[in-house]
């Protein structure tokens, strides 16, 4: 492909407008079409992002033939049937996080992309920043030797209860929606775990706040909290046998780090270009234009595997969505 990839966005909310203003940079990527439920919502983000294409129905962008892939960003509970809609009209597909509300909603997004041999990733768009490349070269370089512990949190106050994310009926809590970010930063470092223990505070049958430690394979340990009515420190450290790696807040959105080895502190910075959504984005690109219908940074196996821990989580707090 030697044109620009055409993008097309299903939803007009917060992330669709954060991601169309990230794309917006990227070189060899443009915003074609978005979709919305109402014909209000999308013209006026068609207006806001200078979109031409402005579909009123979901269904109405899987099947543009104008559209190379599409980003899927509505409420968690819509992720399953917006994808397999997007991937049985054949598009390739970039899914917001989490990818699903369970793994085995997860399972037939994932199995159905590799039996058409079609490109689908998560969008967690944390592993894509250039000092998220660099922390993952110190570690392959042993710089600070084996990593023996993980400790991460994303936790955040909101007052607003009338926001989706405190509905179980939409997959709402603080696991599926900030939790995530640590949950994958431990999966992408130390695999999956085999031991788990969590405890949360759940309320109007979501979880509010939540702390899990993950054990793994020879002893190495992964300790994260998450929250939607606590704002938290928001950082991340993984210690290792030589020195240790502090991502400054917000780690999941980052630039800095502190790499301390014998006795040392090394200030690390690499600042981000565009509002850092621009890099999942070339990603994806990157991606299709090779052919491929995964990414290594991101791939599906992972995605599956933090399904599987998150349900694991949940059923030790006995925390069941209505749709389950
Ligand atoms: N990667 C990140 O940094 C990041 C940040 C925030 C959120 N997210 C993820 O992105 C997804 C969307 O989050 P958001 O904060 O953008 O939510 P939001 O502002 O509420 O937007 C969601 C959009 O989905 C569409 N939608 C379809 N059915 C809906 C329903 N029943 N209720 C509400 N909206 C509905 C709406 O678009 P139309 O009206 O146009 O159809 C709405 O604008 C979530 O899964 C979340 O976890 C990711």
């Amino acid at each position: 492909m030697n044109r620009s990839i055409r993008w097309g966005i299903i939803g007009t909310g917060d992330i669709a407008k954060k991601f169309a203003a990230g794309l917006s940079v990227v070189p060899d990527s443009e915003l074609v079409a978005v979709a919305s439920r109402t014909k209000k919502n999308a013209d006026a983000f068609g207006e806001l992002f200078h979109v031409a294409k402005r579909h009123e129905s979901y269904q109405s962008l899987a099947e543009d033939r104008d559209v190379d892939v599409i980003y899927v960003s509505t409420p968690h509970n819509l992720h399953k049937e917006n994808t397999l809609m997007c991937l049985r009209a054949g598009k390739p597909v970039l899914c917001e996080k989490p990818f699903a509300i369970n793994a085995g909603e997860a399972t037939e997004m994932v199995r159905l992309a590799r039996e058409r041999k079609i490109f689908l990733m998560e969008a967690m768009w944390t592993r894509f920043f250039p000092i998220m490349t660099k922390v993952r070269e110190i570690i392959a370089a042993n710089v600070i030797g084996e990593v023996r512990m993980l400790m991460a949190d994303f936790g955040y106050r909101s007052e607003d209860q009338s926001f989706w994310v405190f509905d179980p009926k939409f997959g709402g809590g603080g696991l599926l929606d900030v939790g995530i970010y640590p949950l994958s930063f431990s999966h992408q470092i130390f695999g999956s775990p085999s031991e788990i223990s969590s405890i949360s505070h759940l309320h109007g049958g979501v979880d509010e706040q939540s702390a899990a430690i993950l054990g793994y394979e020879g002893g190495r340990i992964a300790i994260i909290a998450s929250a939607i009515r606590t704002e938290t420190p928001q950082v991340a450290y993984l210690l290792g046998t030589k020195g240790r790696i502090y991502i400054h807040s917000p780690w999941w959105k980052p630039e800095t780090i502190t790499l301390s080895v014998n006795g040392k502190d090394e200030l690390i910075q690499i600042p981000f270009q565009g509002n850092g959504y621009n890099y999942e984005v070339a990603e994806v690109a990157r991606c299709l234009r090779e052919g491929k219908t995964e990414s290594d940074t991101m791939p599906l196996d992972e995605t599956l595997s933090i399904m599987k821990t998150m349900d694991t989580i949940r059923r030790q707090w006995k925390l069941k969505y209505p749709m389950e």
